[in-house]
């Protein structure tokens, strides 16, 4: 065998090692339930503190509590609530988010506002306030949960799309402007993962179509996959813990999708 580079043995050594985020603090919005609970437990099992967000108490406490974490009860739709937010992390996991499904004509435009303060401007405020720390510490992890909605459109979904491709726009801003600094930002894209979202979702796209139940999951949420299964929670977590490691240094500006081939097409 060929002796092994210092750079090859120090690549080694850290993947060996798995993700360790010992000494990091981390902020998980939406982290009372599905996508941001397993990221708040898999992001503390590296070693982070982490502090849960979530407009429902119970499900923040909950998760805390599993995870010997911070929890913090805040509705990020609310401008008084954004304006006052004083949470700062080097880890910024953006997640928290809603759906609602109606045609443009009949969409509510209370609804659609609030989409885009939840999923775009409540993102800017915890990025622009944990900036600073990041750059303090030469180290930042902006991880976006965006969607294949982020990438592509459905109809019926107009302010959760929009919403998404605005946090893609945003992602990548921090992206440019992080880099130099040690801070990277990136786009995580599922496809349809097996949520209390989800499930909601499935009557409601049911009502809209006019179909069954059970040919929705099949004949639309899966339609254009390769793979036909929902995500699970744990494959989004794992990459977002990959993603705070120093593996990843050189993942920035990205979207990376998790939706059995969906964006393939
Ligand atoms: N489930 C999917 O198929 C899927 C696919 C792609 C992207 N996503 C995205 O992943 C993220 C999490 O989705 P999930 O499926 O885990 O949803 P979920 O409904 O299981 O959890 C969302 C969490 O966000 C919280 N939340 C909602 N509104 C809030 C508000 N105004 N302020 C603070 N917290 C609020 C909820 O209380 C809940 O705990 C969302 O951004 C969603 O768009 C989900």
């Amino acid at each position: 065998m060929p002796e092994q580079t210092t750079e090859q043995s120090r690549t080694a050594a850290m993947a060996a090692a798995g993700v360790d985020l010992t000494g990091r603090t981390a902020v998980v919005t939406g982290g009372g339930s599905g996508i941001g609970r397993a990221c708040a437990v898999r992001l503390a099992r590296a070693g982070a503190a982490v502090t849960v967000i979530d407009l429902d108490e119970n499900v923040a406490m909950s998760t805390a509590q599993a995870i010997g974490g911070t929890a913090r009860a805040a509705d990020l739709t609310d401008p008084r609530v954004l304006d006052e937010l004083d949470v700062t992390a080097e880890i910024v996991v953006n997640n928290a988010g809603f759906q609602h499904i109606a045609p443009i004509e009949e969409f509510p435009p209370d609804k659609f506002a609030a989409l885009l303060r939840l999923m775009i401007e409540a993102p800017f405020r915890l990025i622009q306030r944990s900036l600073p720390r990041m750059y303090a510490a030469g180290y930042g992890r902006i991880i976006n949960i965006s969607s294949a909605h982020g990438l592509r459109a459905s109809p019926f979904k107009c302010g959760y799309v929009a919403a998404k491709h605005g946090l893609e726009g945003l992602s990548k801003v921090a992206a440019l402007e992080g880099g130099p600094k040690g801070v990277t930002s990136n786009c995580i894209n599922p496809g349809y993962v097996r949520t209390p979202l989800v499930e909601k979702q499935i009557a409601a796209q049911a009502a809209s179509r006019g179909i069954p139940e059970s040919d929705v999951i099949n004949q639309v949420m899966l339609a254009e996959s390769a793979i036909k299964r929902l995500v699970e929670v744990d494959e989004v977590a794992e990459l977002a813990a990959y993603l705070c490691s120093e593996q990843a240094a050189l993942i920035t500006g990205a979207s990376l999708c998790i939706d059995g081939g969906w964006t393939a097409h």
